[in-house]
């Protein structure tokens, strides 16, 4: 008896939370894929519907399961590692530009481990207040102290750094997930460098975007080893699955070691393995693929430019901010009957009155289908 009241009031509980959502008009349904024009996945360079990288995936990994198990059968200290493994982690160290690099199964894992296992007791993490939820994880799971900064903001940052313990941490993304801007990170560099912090940038939307054969926006300025400790992801360009931190040796030795989220999990299976190596030799073959996305952007950058609601981004996240969430909503409903599909951002992933409408840009949409995007959007 006095566990069936238990058990009823733990459902109320979680009742009480769901209208609360609903009554906020936030609550989330999963949906099943569309087939209507897509400017609402992060599949920018269309690579994981790609036939010829499909067909390279397939014969690789036929070539490959002779000498290698399908799943990894243990976490990779234990029974999960493999030559194939290191090979693909010396590849990928390669593109980086980096020493070392060192595969996670997600971007979301790889950001637990980041800032779980280097920032310790005393010290300080400054954080940019839109960083994705993932690195806020991370440093939840940290002992160090932790603050954020003003999007973008050097000077709050600096004021920040003024009065940090410790080891000081720095943290952002290279290209913010909910609003496409670029962090300045030459500056952030720089700021680093004078005060001896460690910067740590999340490459996930502009890994395969920019910079030599997808190496991302830190080596196209030239600041990758200003700025050598960064989380690449390779389930949103790079059309697959799973992440990397690069670093010098001493980093992916220390993660082996200290970061929870990589020693006690399976390691990734080796189709996940092939299909990252495949789509990163495939882009080395075809940097039209990218030139063609920052074309789209372009593109739709030129058409909308006077446009106030839009936020200037110059990644293939381009973001329509609206006055509520009613009127977002309906704006993406009314894309939906043009047979396009988009997404609205509600809170709590963005802050709630800053829910917005998200479009994502890729290599395969075509100018007619951009213009009739832009076409619902101006009217
Ligand atoms: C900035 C950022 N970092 C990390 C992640 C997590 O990457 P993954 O999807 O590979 O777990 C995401 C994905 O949503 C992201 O947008």
């Amino acid at each position: 008896m006095e566990n069936k009241t238990a058990e009823s009031s733990f459902f109320n509980i979680l009742n009480h939370k769901i209208e609360a959502r609903k009554a906020e008009n936030s609550f989330r349904i999963l949906t099943t894929e569309s087939n209507k024009i897509d400017f609402y996945s992060n599949d920018y360079l269309g690579l994981s519907r790609n036939q010829v990288l499909q067909k390279n995936i397939d014969s690789k990994y036929k070539e490959i399961t002779e000498i290698n198990k399908l799943g990894a059968t243990g976490s990779r200290l234990i029974s999960g590692n493999s030559i194939y493994f290191e090979k693909v982690e010396s590849y990928l160290a390669q593109v980086f530009e980096s020493e070392s690099a060192l595969i996670f199964n997600s971007g979301y894992v790889a950001n637990l481990a980041l800032l779980s296992s280097f920032p310790q007791k005393g010290d300080t993490i400054l954080y940019d207040e839109l960083c994705h939820a993932s690195l806020k994880d991370g440093m939840r799971l940290s002992f160090a102290d932790r603050y954020s900064f003003k999007h973008n903001d050097l000077l709050s940052l600096e004021i920040l750094i003024k009065k940090a313990k410790g080891q000081v941490f720095i943290i952002t993304e290279s290209v913010f997930s909910m609003d496409g801007d670029a962090a300045p990170l030459a500056h952030l560099a720089d700021l680093a460098q004078k005060y001896e912090a460690q910067l740590f940038v999340d490459e996930a939307h502009s890994t395969g975007i920019y910079g030599k054969n997808g190496s991302g926006l830190v080596s196209n300025l030239g600041l990758s080893s200003k700025i050598p400790i960064r989380v690449h992801t390779f389930g949103k360009g790079m059309g697959s699955h799973g992440a990397c931190i690069t670093g010098p040796k001493i980093v992916k030795d220390y993660l082996i070691n200290f970061a929870r989220s990589f020693i006690y999990t399976t390691a990734m299976t080796l189709h996940n393995l092939v299909s990252i190596h495949e789509s990163f030799k495939y882009l080395e073959l075809n940097s039209d693929l990218a030139k063609k996305l920052h074309f789209n952007i372009q593109y739709f950058k030129e058409k909308l430019k006077n446009n106030t609601q839009i936020l200037p981004s110059d990644s293939a996240i381009q973001i329509v901010m609206g006055d509520c969430i009613e009127q977002i909503k309906s704006l993406a409903n009314k894309i939906h009957l043009e047979n396009m599909m988009v997404k609205p951002i509600l809170s709590p992933t963005v802050k709630l009155g800053s829910e917005r409408l998200r479009i994502c840009l890729h290599s395969f949409n075509t100018t007619n289908e951009i213009d009739s995007l832009i076409d619902c959007l101006k009217q």
